[in-house]
């Protein structure tokens, strides 16, 4: 299948994709992961992009679209996480055939609690240390390699993150209504819950 991820920072959208993937191995397309993986090689490139995610701010579109399709391209089944993120993203992909946009959907004051826990790998598996603990503190279950914080889970990045997100991502929700592809999923519960309606979603829709 072909899925977009779109929710709010913290929603829960890299811990689904990493469900789908173990589920359907549908092939896992992370903007966040891409553009993070470029700044950690200290590239040109990766130096003008920290600029943007240190502060919060979406990486402009010549450093991202084009990456993103060619990563879509000749792909059954993809889970796109975090993209689109604008309009002009979304009209950028708009020829590519889609088979649902799966909205979790969460208040903010609900997931800000959820930055301060989280801990990811180098390997990008994320985990929180109250809500999805890893089995020995600190390390991986998947890969043993150790844990850390993500550089813009700080709070002043966050609250710029959310601003952005209202500003340029939210309007999607009703751009994706429109064409008949959003299923909104409650993504407050327990991750265990939520993704139990992801799955309820891809059920029907695999159906029609
Ligand atoms: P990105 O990495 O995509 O960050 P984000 O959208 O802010 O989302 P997060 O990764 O913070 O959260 P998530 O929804 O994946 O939640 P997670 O599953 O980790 O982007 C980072 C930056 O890259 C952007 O700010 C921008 O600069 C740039 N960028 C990315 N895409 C771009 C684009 N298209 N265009 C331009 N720039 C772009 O969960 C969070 C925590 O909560 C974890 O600890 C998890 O274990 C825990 N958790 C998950 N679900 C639950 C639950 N149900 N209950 C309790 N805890 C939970």
């Amino acid at each position: 299948m072909k899925i977009i991820l779109l929710g709010p920072p913290g929603s829960g959208k890299g811990t689904v994709s990493e469900n789908l993937v173990k589920d359907f191995s549908a092939a896992h397309i992370s903007p966040g992961e891409i553009l993070r993986e470029e700044v950690s090689k200290e590239t040109t490139l990766g130096i003008e992009i920290k600029k943007y995610i240190e502060k919060g701010n979406l990486v402009p579109n010549q450093f991202i679209v084009e990456i993103i399709k060619l990563e879509i391209i000749g792909k059954k089944d993809f889970i796109l996480d975090g993209f689109p993120r604008s309009l002009d993203q979304a009209e950028a992909i708009k020829d590519i055939p889609l088979d649902v946009v799966l909205y979790l959907d969460v208040p903010e004051k609900v997931v800000i609690e959820r930055f301060s826990g989280r801990r990811t790998c180098s390997n990008n598996h994320g985990y929180h240390i109250k809500y999805l603990p890893p089995k020995k503190e600190g390390l991986c279950d998947i890969d043993g390699l150790p844990l850390s914080k993500r550089k813009d889970d700080k709070p002043d990045i966050i609250k710029e993150r959310f601003r952005v997100y209202h500003k340029n991502t939210a309007p999607l929700v009703e751009y994706y209504k429109k064409k008949g592809l959003l299923i909104s999923v409650d993504a407050s519960p327990a991750p265990e819950k939520v993704y139990a309606e992801v799955k309820k979603a891809l059920k029907k829709i695999s159906k029609k």
